[in-house]
């Protein structure tokens, strides 16, 4: 589709979609060598979705879709892009999002997934600001869908007690008022054995690293709470904006002790923080628009509000980006 450039793209509508199946910590225990008490204290997280079986990434990407359609009021015809951040997609081919322009009934418009880990939804929500600014699109659907329980082993302890499934997702469009204001994006991948996720056969990796995800927690952790701070930095300069003027900080929900050390970062009070990391756990690309479509809906974050978001994960991958809601 052939459209004109807009200065600005605006988020009108978010939406989310949370498997019914929950997995609580106490579930947890039965399964794995750990306790509740050890999860709620070094990660904040009580709970778990986890799709049921046959259930899949372009299903529950499919649900969040509609949501956040249904939200902004647009129809699948208004829609000329797809953008999906997955790292779980059901099949190397075809996409998510190419299947998505199918289910939803979108006209044969451009739909693509992006691999950014954790920082996927940012990755794709910066890459649909750019097309819709270069005149590429007009209104987009960016996604965040992940169905990370297919690859979590239960006798890696540290890594299996932190994941969950989910999808969240938000239709954006080009507009001549403010919106996205900047995004920064950034990967290194010397750092790719920090959190790994082979999805496939081991043709290039050990055979124990088959079809899941290991990670080395306090590498994670260490690279996490630097790259946070870097890409905030980073974010605030672009924008010559203090951190005194941010109302809301969604940051990606991986642990409530990272949360922290990005919110005492920022000088921000609990109540300027979305924390949904108890109840949803670390959904990778789909927490930030997750807790997003969470915090709009129950008016937390108001239209016209400043919020800045970042996240971080495997590549490793880190980015940030700041809108006027
Ligand atoms: C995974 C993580 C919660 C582990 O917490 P930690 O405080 O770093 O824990 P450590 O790995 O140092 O392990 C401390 C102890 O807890 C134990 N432990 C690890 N996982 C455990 C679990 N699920 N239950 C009980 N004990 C556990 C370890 O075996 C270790 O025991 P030891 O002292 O007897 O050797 C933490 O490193 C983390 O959150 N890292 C970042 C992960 C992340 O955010 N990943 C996604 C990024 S997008």
């Amino acid at each position: 589709m052939t459209s004109f450039a807009h200065p600005y793209t605006r988020i009108v509508g978010t939406g989310h979609y949370l498997p019914k199946n929950v997995m609580t910590n106490e579930d947890v225990e039965k399964v794995c060598d750990t306790t509740s008490q050890w999860i709620i204290e070094r990660t904040g997280i009580e709970q778990r979705h986890f799709c049921e079986e046959g259930e899949s990434t372009a299903d529950m990407a499919e649900a969040a879709a509609r949501n956040a359609m249904e939200s902004a009021g647009v129809e699948a015809g208004d829609i000329d892009l797809i953008i999906v951040g997955t790292s779980s997609a059901d099949y190397g081919s075809p996409s998510v999002a190419s299947m998505l322009q199918h289910r939803l009934g979108c006209n044969t418009i451009c739909a693509f997934d992006v691999s950014a880990a954790c920082t996927g939804f940012i990755y794709s929500l910066g890459v649909a600001d750019s097309m819709i600014k270069a005149g590429t699109a007009t209104t987009a659907l960016v996604i965040g869908a992940e169905r990370i329980s297919q690859y979590l082993d239960w006798e890696e302890r540290n890594t299996a007690v932190i994941f969950g499934d989910g999808a969240g997702a938000a239709v954006v469009k080009g507009s001549d008022e403010p919106g996205i204001l900047s995004t920064h994006l950034h990967a290194d991948g010397s750092k790719k054995d920090s959190l790994f996720l082979n999805n496939g056969k081991p043709v290039y990796e050990p055979a124990e690293r088959a079809n899941k995800v290991t990670m080395d927690g306090q590498d994670v952790f260490k690279n996490a709470v630097k790259r946070f701070s870097e890409v905030i930095d980073q974010c605030l300069t672009a924008n010559n904006v203090a951190k005194e003027d941010i109302d809301w900080l969604v940051p990606h929900q991986a642990n409530i002790r990272i949360i922290q050390a990005v919110q005492k970062k920022l000088a921000m009070k609990d109540d300027q923080v979305v924390v949904t990391v108890n109840k949803t756990a670390n959904n990778s690309a789909a927490t930030v628009p997750i807790a997003l479509d969470i915090a709009s809906r129950d008016g937390r974050v108001k239209p016209g509000q400043l919020v800045i978001s970042a996240a971080f994960g495997a590549g490793l991958t880190w980015g940030a980006l700041l809108l006027r809601f």
